[in-house]
């Protein structure tokens, strides 16, 4: 079978031919359709990332899509989503063209959601999900700020907060093209981040956004960002911390956090079952299945993996990408929004 092989840390995956996986007790054989190239994927096959280097080689995609060919408890033929733990434990992921899943680790996908966009959502999309709703409990009114709002878990985070009832959300994000993201999402407001943000003018742009307070801030981000957005918390607000894209530490003062009762929160998938990250990922889809929520992505075929991970590596994707395991080269095309 065709696969994506990473031989050395660091260094993006060579495509080539790769023995099929081959049958064991309580596994589904799934057929992958889709996978999309995360910052977690690149990370782990780094070997800096926290769960160590992973042996080599090894197939690289911690997550993806696919149709069931041989299981004993799911019918072949019933598309699905999976978490694989390629990376961060031995053994194979999701960026080859079969599969074999222990049979609890399959979600069953409802209709209506081409392959693609269910894997550009995929675990990010249940991470903002999980954190907005699950985490922060977020109320009917409430005000949302979600730093980092171009990225997937902020992309989702807005429009999750839109259709729960959300009363102004508003976005920070550094690119022109996220902060357009942002928008496009449904964000009332975006603040401009900048490399050389300094926490306290960085905090009151965000105030005067938010026009006062956030009752929940969704941060992927942590560093300056997060340190500006600890101080706007509500009476009661909540804070969740789901990632570290701007620095691995932020800084609040007890007096913020003690006169307002707020909640200091971190979030990570690894905490929930995948039976609740289906739950997370189908009501997400009938959000996206109904038009509601969508994603900005491109699909890249299995051959055109390299370069795709390398600008991945390098910080030049513009957008989520997702390898297509069904296409030729030279098949991938642009996706939405
Ligand atoms: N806890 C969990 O379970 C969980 C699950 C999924 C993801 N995450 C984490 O959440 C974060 C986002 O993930 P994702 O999949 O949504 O990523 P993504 O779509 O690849 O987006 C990454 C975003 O980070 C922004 N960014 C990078 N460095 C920045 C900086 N110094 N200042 C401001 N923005 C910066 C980029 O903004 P520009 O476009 O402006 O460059 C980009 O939009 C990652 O840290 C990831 O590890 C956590």
């Amino acid at each position: 079978m065709r696969a994506a092989v990473i031989e050395r840390h660091g260094t993006a995956p060579a495509i080539g031919e790769r023995p099929p996986p081959a049958g064991a007790e309580a596994h589904a054989l799934v057929s992958t359709t889709a996978a999309p190239v995360t910052p977690l994927d690149v990370l782990c096959a780094t070997g800096t990332s926290y769960f160590g280097p992973p042996p080599l080689p090894y197939v690289p995609g911690v997550q993806g899509v696919g149709v069931v060919q041989d299981a004993r408890g799911v019918p072949a033929g019933t598309r699905v989503w999976f978490p694989t733990t390629a990376g961060m434990a031995p053994g194979d992921g999701s960026m080859a063209q079969q599969v074999l899943l222990p049979e609890t680790e399959l979600v069953a996908l409802p209709d209506g959601v081409e392959d693609t966009l269910v894997a550009a959502l995929g675990l990010s999309a249940i991470a903002a999900w999980a954190a907005l709703i699950w985490k922060a409990g977020l109320r009917p009114g409430e005000k949302v700020l979600v730093l980092g709002g171009g990225s997937v878990v902020g992309q989702v985070a807005i429009q999750a907060a839109r259709l729960s009832g959300a009363g102004r959300v508003v976005a920070a994000s550094r690119s022109s093209r996220a902060q357009e993201r942002a928008r496009t999402c449904g964000a009332d407001a975006v603040v401009a981040l900048r490399d050389d943000d300094e926490p306290d003018e960085l905090a009151g742009r965000l105030t005067n956004a938010c026009a006062g307070n956030a009752d929940v801030v969704i941060d992927p981000l942590c560093g300056v960002p997060a340190t500006a957005a600890l101080q706007l918390l509500a009476p009661g607000g909540r804070f969740v911390n789901l990632g570290s894209s701007a620095g691995d530490s932020a800084t609040f003062t007890s007096a913020t956090l003690r006169s307002r009762s707020a909640r200091l929160l971190g979030y990570t998938n690894n905490e929930i079952s995948t039976a609740r990250k289906g739950e997370a990922l189908r009501a997400l889809l009938q959000h996206a299945a109904a038009g509601r929520l969508r994603v900005d992505h491109e699909v890249v075929p299995l051959d055109r993996l390299p370069g795709a991970w390398e600008r991945q590596a390098n910080g030049l994707a513009e957008r989520r990408i997702v390898v297509d395991l069904t296409a030729q080269d030279g098949n991938g095309g642009p996706g939405g929004p």
